[in-house]
């Protein structure tokens, strides 16, 4: 298994160029199952997760190849399989993203349930529930969801909590429904807006997206398209954190600054200078940083991807602040990894309480999901002497080329195969 060496203590500086969003690649891939026709996806960031929805997809008889490394076509036009096994589906719970698509335009659809997760129990009943009312039959069977259609009718659904996959994997399903459905309580997120725009490029009759109220006319079919994948704003907001943390000075670029505004009026408030063009952010860190309290919150609020960074960096900051975690009910595992490194942060339910220290130091630390094993990145950075983070494969799943982006920001790491 690799692991990650980083040397810590170097100021990062210089221009880093932000990937293709993969939160919004994995839904935009899954629509490919809607349509007849050649369907070009540009700006794919190379990761696993994506790599396994290509792979569930070629499973179900998709045809799928590669332009360049960051452009694919996919075709399905001829595709009949219907089962996401539990294989895929346990290694990226994204995988769900395809019951909503094989049901409307396969009329049947069997998904493995994706059993356990670090961050929280995550249930999918919100999905079933509105793919129910949209008049499929849904019923569990040795761990999976077997559903089925003849053709689904448009629905008023109202979520009780706005999930993101969820709403993506409704949105999907009506598109090829009859009739208008309406999606209340939806998710806001940016992903949500980009699958609309590349839905709606299939033929597909969609308003409201980026609102919580979308509206959608199901179509009879939907065709082959050309869509390019938005920024990753995790991605981006993880880069503003590792200037933030080692007092560096960084141009990220090919960026959309208004998907992270919450971010960076957070970084603002705890000193650090960001300064916003068009499809760029500089981020520079001079003088003291300033605790400040978050609250994670559905877009637009701050974002949980970013909750382990963030507090990553109130580790070394003045005063202490509370980082309270609202969407998922385990999203702390990163906390006793910082101590590790010399990090002041008591748990108290949802809340951690991060009391600033001067240093942290480097130690063997051991990665336990993504965003986790991020933060340990940027607490590497800063932390005095040698971090060395072990199951890194959890990073892989969610960051293209990290170690290379933050070597050529001038960061001491490097992969131990
Ligand atoms: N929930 C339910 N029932 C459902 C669906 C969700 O109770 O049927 C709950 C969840 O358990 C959670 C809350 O609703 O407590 C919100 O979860 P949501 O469904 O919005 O999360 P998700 O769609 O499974 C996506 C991202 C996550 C991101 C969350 C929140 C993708 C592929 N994943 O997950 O990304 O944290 O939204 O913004 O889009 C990551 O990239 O590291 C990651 C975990």
């Amino acid at each position: 298994m690799d692991e990650i060496l980083i040397r810590g203590g170097k100021r990062l500086k210089g221009k880093v160029s932000i990937s293709g969003a993969k939160n919004a690649a994995l839904p935009i891939l899954a629509a490919t199952l809607l349509a007849e026709g050649e369907c070009r996806i540009q700006n794919v960031p190379q990761l696993r997760d994506v790599s396994t929805i290509l792979r569930l997809i070629s499973d179900l008889g998709g045809k799928t190849s590669e332009i360049d490394p960051h452009q694919v076509s996919v075709d399905n036009t001829q595709a009949t399989g219907h089962e996401a096994p539990y294989e895929l589906v346990r290694t990226m719970r994204a995988s769900c993203l395809v019951l909503g698509p094989l049901l409307a335009r396969r009329g049947r659809a069997r998904v493995s349930l994706p059993g356990g997760c670090a961050i929280g129990a995550r249930p999918l009943n919100l999905h079933l529930k509105g793919l129910q009312q949209l008049g499929a039959h849904i019923d569990l069977d040795q761990g999976y969801i077997n559903a089925r259609a003849s053709r689904l009718k448009g629905a008023h659904i109202w979520l009780d909590i706005s999930t993101v996959t969820g709403t993506e994997n409704l949105m999907m399903a009506a598109c090829l429904a009859q009739g208008e459905s309406i999606i209340e309580n939806a998710a806001c997120e940016p992903e949500i807006v980009d699958l609309a725009a590349a839905l709606t490029k299939m033929g597909a009759k969609i308003a409201g997206a980026g609102t919580d109220c979308i509206h959608i006319q199901g179509v009879s079919s939907l065709s082959g398209f050309t869509h390019r994948i938005i920024p990753d704003r995790v991605e981006t907001g993880t880069f503003m954190i590792a200037a933030a943390i080692t007092g560096g000075e960084v141009e990220i670029d090919n960026c959309h600054p208004e998907h992270l505004s919450t971010v960076t009026a957070k970084l603002i408030e705890a000193g650090i200078e960001v300064e916003e063009k068009a499809d760029s952010l500089k981020v520079h860190a001079h003088g003291t940083l300033q605790a400040v309290d978050i609250k994670t919150a559905t877009y637009p609020g701050f974002p949980t991807d970013m909750q382990a960074q963030f507090m990553a960096l109130m580790t070394l900051a003045r005063g202490s602040c509370m980082i309270s975690e609202t969407i998922f009910e385990n999203r702390f595992m990163h906390v006793s990894e910082l101590i590790r490194l010399g990090a002041n942060i008591k748990i108290e339910g949802h809340t951690a309480l991060v009391t600033g220290v001067p240093v942290l130091k480097g130690a063997p630390v051991m990665a336990t999901d993504l965003r986790a094993s991020a933060s340990l990145v940027l607490a590497g950075l800063a932390a005095h002497g040698e971090t060395l983070i072990s199951r890194i494969y959890h990073l892989d799943r969610g960051y293209e080329q990290i170690e290379q982006k933050l070597a050529a920001l001038g960061a001491d790491i490097e992969r131990l195969a």
